[in-house]
């Protein structure tokens, strides 16, 4: 039976394709389109996962779309007309905005597609967010929390799934509604500190290490608390329910000070820039005390020992630390895309395990199920523009690249299929040597030309991982997706730098070897040279570029970029300007690299 998953109008659409249960390929639109968070209906991916499966349209037995558009315009009209006449400004956009593609999703599936309207499904947003968190996890009975803005109504839902006698069942008992909501607290309080609203997050995350969480008073004011653990928005402080302009209100910035200019740098010197860092620091405080306590709720509720999250808040890698460590799971899984663009992938089994009630299977434990970079091709191309191009067997390359990044290179590397998600996970990533703060601070002026401030996350062996980073238990599979903050070990710091943040944390990510076989290869081998198998990972991209997908963009940001090396496959590219590297023949065994770092 084939099942797509469609995830679109919102931000980060993207196509997932169920194959007699199985996920076989899954990539957000922006990969294909090269359009930043695109949210257009996911023309691209659906094309891509259709070909590569070698299907067409009319193969499918079901396309499922991961939220019920109709529910959403119920949302928007009510809370629009409740907030009439303040809304009246907003009122034409947001009808405008609803009626013109949002609801009549049938009709554009159908159309796109050229398949039969009754194929067509729906599932409720957050049981998209919960499939994906639970039906992808090697877990048979767990706890399932989803955290988001909003789907159609619901904004956080908390309850449990089973996978019993290939059957698989998902049942969602509690749920807070629009507006009350954790996602919209986070996005305005990313926006009040000048930070694009679902792209800013991380800055706030980032930015929240270097501030102290000293206006949890005023945040009192703005989310109280429930007896039942849930909690509610103070209206009067937001505008997001009324207005599609702005997400916070007079009164919030009476309570919390001027706001951000977007085109204002941060100068943590400055008193401003200090109490943008401690509202990061407030804002974040509140947003994993009341998670801790849902999910410690949960757990004594249900008596599990595994605990899945979804929703966009789970990629908020400190609050799922502070999940695992507080409230009492043995286990938290965190899939690779928790957010909207794995609904797709979420619906797709959601319809195929529930609606249908196909057999439940296992499903495979990894991030890779998108286009694929081609080696011959980069080689090709390379080769043609007159660059160094070498191929070489996997031995020798992995040496190569290990020389490269104790000499102090920037590495693009790709390998195989590009990770569904948000974040590169060894198949699309930027490699570098991670001892020295200095080349933290040269990839993000030269490369990512993002703020200082901001972090890179390190990626480490499984074996290893406790000697460099204070795991808690389960922290290791929290780490597998990068999904957890943990803190690097004291003694560690000064040598791992580059990704030690600076409240001496970092998002680790755990590399178990089945995951990625060569990426794990490279890591023992730098590890051999200079005593730490530990390399920076950062996302292969440019600023304002979706990650790369395929070989050939990976090579025009190679070229127009400072990295110095690329891999795809077989194949290494080097520049023309760094020939004497390679001509010296320094790179197939150095002590000198070693002592770089030892
Ligand atoms: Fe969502």
């Amino acid at each position: 039976m084939n099942i797509l998953g469609i995830s679109a109008h919102y931000h980060d659409s993207a196509a997932a394709l169920v194959v007699d249960g199985e996920p076989v390929g899954a990539v957000q639109e922006e990969r294909l389109s090269r359009r930043k968070h695109d949210a257009g209906f996911p023309v691209n991916a659906v094309e891509w996962c259709l070909e590569s499966a070698g299907l067409d349209a009319a193969d499918l037995d079901a396309v499922v779309f991961y939220e019920r558009p109709m529910l959403k315009f119920e949302r928007i009209l009510t809370s629009t007309l409740r907030a009439f006449p303040r809304s009246w400004r907003s009122f034409p956009h947001a009808i405008k905005n609803t009626l013109g593609e949002k609801v009549w999703v049938r009709g554009i599936i159908a159309s796109h597609l050229g398949i039969p309207r009754q194929k067509i499904l729906f599932t409720d947003h957050h049981a998209s967010h919960a499939a994906c968190a639970f039906l992808t996890a090697p877990t048979h009975r767990a706890a399932i929390l989803t955290a988001d803005g909003v789907g159609e109504w619901a904004t956080l839902t908390a309850g449990a799934g089973t996978r019993r006698d290939r059957r698989a069942e998902i049942t969602l008992r509690r749920e807070v509604r629009f507006p009350h909501s954790l996602g919209m607290l986070y996005s305005a309080l990313t926006a009040y500190l000048g930070f694009k609203v679902n792209e800013g997050e991380y800055k706030g995350m980032g930015l929240a290490a270097y501030g102290r969480p000293t206006m949890l008073e005023q945040m009192r004011k703005v989310i109280r608390r429930l007896p039942d653990g849930a909690f509610i928005l103070a209206p009067e402080y937001f505008e997001f329910q009324t207005t599609a302009e702005r997400s916070y209100s007079a009164k919030f910035i009476e309570l919390f000070g001027p706001a951000r200019h977007p085109y204002d740098p941060i100068d943590l010197k400055s008193a401003d820039g200090q109490r943008f860092a401690d509202c990061a620091a407030s804002v974040q405080r509140v947003l994993e005390n009341i998670l801790v306590d849902i999910a410690a709720r949960l757990r004594r509720e249900t008596g599990l020992h595994d605990l899945c999250l979804g929703g966009g808040v789970a990629l908020n890698g400190v609050a799922n630390a502070r999940i695992l460590a507080e409230a009492g799971f043995d286990r938290v899984f965190v899939p690779p895309a928790p957010g909207d663009a794995g609904c797709a992938l979420g619906a797709a089994l959601y319809a195929d395990r529930i609606y249908l009630r196909n057999s439940d299977r296992d499903v495979a434990d990894h991030p890779f199920f998108g286009p694929c970079a081609d080696g011959l091709q980069l080689a090709r191309a390379a080769r043609e523009d007159s660059q160094n191009v070498e191929e070489l067997d996997d031995e020798m390359l992995v040496e190569r690249i290990a020389y490269a990044l104790a000499a102090g290179r920037i590495v693009g590397w790709m390998e195989g299929a590009c990770e569904f998600g948000p974040r590169a996970l060894g198949h699309r990533s930027l490699l570098a040597a991670p001892h020295d703060a200095a080349m933290r601070d040269r990839l993000n002026r030269d490369i990512k030309r993002r703020e200082e401030f901001r972090p890179f996350a390190p990626v480490v062996p499984l074996e290893s991982a406790d000697r460099f980073f204070d795991l808690p238990r389960g922290g290791a599979r929290l780490g597998r997706y990068m999904s957890g903050v943990f803190p690097v070990r004291p003694e560690w710091r000064s040598r791992l730098a580059a990704v030690t943040h600076v409240d001496g944390s970092a998002r680790v990510q755990v590399l178990a070897r089945e995951m990625a076989p060569r990426l794990h290869a490279l890591l023992e081998a730098y590890g051999r040279r200079t005593g730490i198998p530990v390399l920076l990972n950062t996302s292969f991209n440019v600023a304002g570029e979706p990650i790369v997908a395929q070989a050939m963009e990976g090579y025009l940001t190679f070229r127009r970029s400072d990295i110095d090396l690329l891999v795809a496959g077989s194949t290494v590219v080097s520049k023309r300007a760094a020939a004497s590297f390679k001509e010296s023949g320094a790179w197939s065994s150095s002590s000198e690299a070693a002592s770089t770092v030892a």
